[in-house]
């Protein structure tokens, strides 16, 4: 792999929770790896009264903590924060973004970065397109001398309406492909690797359509609460922070057609007309089709834990969901009729987010007056932890008669080698670097996974006697999610954590 070209990479909201947590060791990392620049500076900006000091200190011990490297090593970490500079900022005021662009002109003339620059707004959303206008007033988004390219984190606007906004604001500023819109699930080893398990074997893709596939069901589960996000969260809830983004991309990886090429457009193109081709729910439907949930006070292993709204930063009366599960069809010829089920919550009994594709079972039921019903085959993707992939099928139990029983068959990534998988903000701070946007969000595709997602809010809004229900912490979800499944008897499935745990699994 190759090094980026030289370059200054600005971080607002540096002394941020996002900076410490995933950007900073995330750098540390692809600099141990020599995929860096051989020349590079970062320059910290945020509000905190910090020296460059401070923060080269701050930077330091974020990498100590976060950073998922074995072999911490204390003077290669002094050494990459050598490259690190602070400087304060008001985000409201242009004087203080022209002292920005004359410490990048030093910077730029020692570390010989040829005007190349990356913004990176690490900051809340509301100062994204404040910091955007005011850096292009100073003169520093052009990419005449050296490429200027801006990094926005989700969520990408509030809603269809202010998504449409922030891109018009954007794009009155800088072009579209100067623009990377990063979601994090993207980044992903084993959500790319969607694509490869698709698109290099001869085997999957003939059974990928209607005409194998019953259902397909996608689970982003996390046992932690809101943890010291209530604020930002209980303005967001669930379909903003997970749906609308993270689980809306994977329905688009498994469900896309074949790309013609590797390309980041060619990618993005067929995402994008698979949620153009998402069955829009109706205002009415919304009870039927989506379920919401938050979750109240409970035990978990003995220890008691604290119910949504008694989180620090959240209303004692909010409605906020912090579960969500949705069914929905896409209108195409590969998925006409397949349900597609995703669901996501906090505090559910374990952290694991996967893909499960649930096969039709055979049309002849062979051993059915011997064992009952058979259960289908399933394909389990397992984004994380203990990222594999399992395929679970029938097999004959040895002796008399055919008792059949359900087997897996699995491959585990930690079986490849002792291999770390990179942090999905390592791939996307390489690729970034290197102007590869493929893992990066376009802004047709957040205003049609808006579009999709409208009819819910505006649902939800309009109509508060659309339930909100509790469902203790600890457990999967309220109740009536289960109904959304169709077919007699079926259910989600509920994974345990360790891909290897999973045991036989019938439906019922
Ligand atoms: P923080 O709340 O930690 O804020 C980042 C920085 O922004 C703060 O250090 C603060 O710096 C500045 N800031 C905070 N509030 C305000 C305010 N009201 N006005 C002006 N400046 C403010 O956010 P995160 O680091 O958690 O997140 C940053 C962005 O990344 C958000 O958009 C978030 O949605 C997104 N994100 C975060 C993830 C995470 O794991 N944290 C995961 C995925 C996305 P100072 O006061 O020094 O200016
Ligand atoms: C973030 C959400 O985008 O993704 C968080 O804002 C969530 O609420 C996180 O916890 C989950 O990411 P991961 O990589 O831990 O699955």
């Amino acid at each position: 792999m190759e090094r980026p070209d030289n370059l200054i990479l600005v971080i607002f909201g540096a002394s941020g929770d996002l900076t410490a947590r995933k950007l900073l060791p995330a750098l540390y990392s692809l600099k141990i790896q020599n995929l860096m620049p051989e020349k590079f500076a970062l320059l910290g900006a945020a509000r905190t009264e910090w020296s460059s000091d401070d923060f080269r200190k701050h930077a330091s011990e974020a990498i100590k903590k976060f950073s998922e490297e074995k072999d911490l090593d204390p003077a290669g970490i002094a050494d990459f924060t050598g490259c690190m500079n602070y400087q304060r900022v008001e985000y409201l005021s242009l004087s203080d973004y022209e002292q920005l662009k004359s410490v990048i002109n030093t910077l730029s003339a020692t570390f010989h970065t040829r005007g190349n620059l990356i913004f990176y707004m690490a900051t809340p959303p509301s100062l994204y397109e404040i910091i955007s206008t005011n850096l292009t007033k100073a003169g520093l988004g052009s990419p005449a001398d050296g490429f200027k390219r801006f990094i926005i984190e989700k969520p990408f606007g509030y809603d269809l309406e202010s998504g449409i906004k922030l891109n018009q604001t954007l794009h009155q500023l800088i072009a579209e492909d100067q623009i990377y819109r990063i979601d994090h699930y993207l980044g992903k080893e084993t959500v790319q690797n969607l694509l490869v398990t698709r698109f290099a074997n001869g085997i999957f893709e003939p059974l990928w359509n209607r005409n194998y596939i019953h259902r397909v069901e996608i689970t982003s589960a996390e046992n932690i609460g809101v943890e010291d996000r209530g604020g930002y969260y209980d303005s967001a809830g669930a379909l903003r922070d997970m749906v609308q983004n993270h689980l809306l991309q994977m329905v688009g990886l498994t469900a896309m057609e074949p790309p013609s090429s590797l390309d980041a457009d060619a990618i993005r193109n067929e995402v994008l007309k698979v949620f153009q081709s998402l069955q829009p729910i109706k205002e009415e439907d919304v009870p039927k089709q989506v379920i919401r949930g938050q979750y109240t006070a409970s035990k978990i292993r003995g220890e008691c834990v604290t119910g949504y709204r008694y989180e620090k930063g959240v209303d004692n009366h909010s409605r906020t969901e912090t579960y969500v599960a949705i069914k929905f069809y896409i209108n195409n010829w590969r998925w006409g009729d397949v349900p597609f089920y995703i669901r996501t919550g906090k505090r559910m009994p374990t952290t694991v987010t996967e893909i499960v594709i649930h096969f039709k079972p055979s049309p002849h039921h062979l051993f059915q007056r011997v064992i009952g019903k058979l259960s289908g085959n399933q394909l389990i993707i397992r984004i994380q932890p203990n990222e594999g992939i399992l395929l679970k099928f029938d097999m004959k139990e040895p002796g008399s008669g055919f008792k059949v029983k359900n087997v897996n068959m699995d491959f585990q990534y930690k079986d490849l080698a002792d291999i770390r998988i990179p942090s999905a903000y390592e791939r996307l701070l390489y690729d970034v670097m290197n102007g590869d946007s493929t893992l990066y969000a376009r802004d047709d595709e957040v205003e049609t996974a808006w579009k999709f997602i409208e009819p819910v809010q505006k649902a939800w809004k309009n109509n508060p006697a659309i339930k909100v229900y509790g469902y203790s912490a600890g457990t999967w979800g309220p109740e009536p999610s289960n109904s959304l499944i169709e077919g007699e008897g079926l259910t989600w499935r509920y994974p345990s954590k360790n891909l290897a745990d999973e045991e036989i699994y019938c439906e019922l």
